[in-house]
């Protein structure tokens, strides 16, 4: 097998947890690259629900190395309580099987304060974020005062650093935000340091290791966390994440070079949805809206929330497979478009009366911006136990050739139920 990314076209959630989960027995390791504990990835194997939210989804593969990668942000309470769940499970039985960068930034619990402080400042203009104090930990290591793993798991070098760091923090909580309990340097000193000799068997200069692994020429697939429309620089700013979920991300935040990416693996659902505030041109506010939040179990696998829904943009599809150098699609969730009269996909967006060539670069123009549709037929049939595409209903291929035609790339790959069995490649 190649070297794949699996990349999220949409708002997040279009299942890149099955999609890595299904590919992982060709692949020799799964690396994250980006993002951290805001992840919410699902894996469904006879009826067992297991979500991972930094741990790589190859991980119920005991031959696959996981390996959490520079660019990712690592709440390290959240990573040990997830290590700890597999492995009362039977899972991650070597401790080889996980590698944690040295590189990568720690989340303390200043960072999930400030993140939640600063969302309740915003108030209408909220930007929706997970609270898991993401943002606030990037922010840190774009202006070099970060922590990192490699301080973490070095007692002195924590105590050190908490130091240099922790007093302006609590000055900012305290000023900026109002926060009222300043965090005490000893306690959180004595809690992560007990974090960091936990921890300290893991991490490693993943960097090295993926250096060999692609020297080697071994097969690793790059697990996206988010999805393009929550991309930093591409995305709909301000309201996305804090860091590039397109391939590009794979390059810094893994640190491989782009001749080692063979495939670029997109993951969208065949509707939409996205989680938090922010522009969803073809969301849906009526009774389609209702039938895919319901059917499709539309709640964050991360924070519990509703999430938005609307029919597929094929517009920003597109526009997200140039970004990514999207080579082949994988379709998910296609089961819950099932018993719908009628389908839509946004083909276009309109701002002004005017077409657009592109989607917008402002958050004005986004939030006017009116999708231009095209409607196909449904089908009423149940599509779980499908195993090939020429099973599917007539009007169901239609919709995906349609789907594959505007966005210019094949579907390889399509998902008609969450379990893990529920899917089928494209037949050549
Ligand atoms: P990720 O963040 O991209 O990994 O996706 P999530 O796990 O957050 O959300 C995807 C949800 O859809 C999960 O609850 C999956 O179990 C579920 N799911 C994945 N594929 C399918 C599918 O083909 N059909 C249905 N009905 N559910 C699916
Ligand atoms: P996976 O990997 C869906 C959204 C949040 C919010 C915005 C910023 O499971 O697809 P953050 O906490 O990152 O600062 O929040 O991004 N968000 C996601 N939405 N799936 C995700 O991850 C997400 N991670 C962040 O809802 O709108
Ligand atoms: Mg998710």
């Amino acid at each position: 097998m190649s070297n794949t990314v699996i990349i999220g076209l949409q708002w997040g959630d279009e299942g890149k947890g099955k999609v890595v989960d299904l590919l992982t027995p060709g692949a020799d390791a799964v690396v994250r690259f980006q993002g951290g504990n805001n992840a919410g990835h699902t894996l469904v194997i006879d009826g067992q629900k297991r979500v991972l939210h930094l741990v790589p989804s190859g991980v119920l593969h005991e031959k696959c190395l996981c390996i959490v990668g520079d660019g990712v942000v690592v709440d390290p309470k959240v990573l040990i309580d997830e290590i700890e769940g597999l492995k009362s499970a039977g899972f991650l039985k070597k401790q080889a099987q996980l590698c944690i960068s040295e590189k990568s930034h720690v989340i303390f619990p200043y960072h999930v304060r400030i993140d939640q402080l600063w969302e309740e400042k915003r108030g209408t203009n909220a930007i929706g974020t997970t609270g898991r104090g993401i943002g606030p930990c990037y922010e840190d290591k774009i202006s070099r005062r970060g922590i990192r793993m490699g301080d973490l798991v070095d007692s002195k070098a924590l105590k050190r650093r908490l130091a240099e760091v922790l007093p302006e923090k609590n000055e900012y909580l305290e000023k900026v935000l109002g926060n009222k309990t300043p965090f005490s340097e000893n306690e959180v000193y004595e809690q992560y340091n007990t974090y960091g000799r936990y921890l300290k068997h893991y991490c490693q200069d993943t960097n090295g290791i993926l250096q060999k692994l692609v020297g080697e020429k071994r097969s690793l697939l790059f697990e996206g966390a988010q999805g393009v429309g929550l991309d930093l620089d591409h995305g709909t700013y301000p309201f996305v994440t804090s860091s590039s979920t397109v391939s590009g991300g794979v390059m810094t935040g893994a640190g491989v070079p782009p001749r080692a990416i063979d495939e670029v693996l997109g993951v969208a659902k065949a509707y939409a949805t996205r989680v938090g505030r922010g522009p969803f041109p073809t969301e849906l506010h009526d009774a389609t809206g209702e039938h895919l939040q319901n059917k499709g179990a539309e709640f964050g696998s991360t924070t519990g929330r509703r999430r938005r829904c609307g029919w597929i943009d094929l517009f920003w599809m597109k526009h997200a497979v140039w970004l990514t150098g999207c080579t082949r699609m994988a379709i998910t969730k296609l089961d819950v478009l099932s018993g719908l009269e009628n389908i839509k996909a946004a083909v276009g967006y309109q701002l002004n009366g005017k077409k657009l060539t592109a989607p917008p670069s402002r958050i004005e123009d986004w939030e006017k911006a009116e999708a231009v549709y095209e409607t196909f037929s449904g089908w009423s049939e149940n599509l779980e136990k499908i195993t090939r595409f020429s099973a599917l209903p007539k009007a169901c291929q239609s919709y995906l050739k349609a789907v594959e035609d505007f966005v210019g790339v094949p579907i390889s790959l399509i998902s008609v139920g969450p379990e893990r069995s529920a899917h089928f490649y494209r037949e050549a």
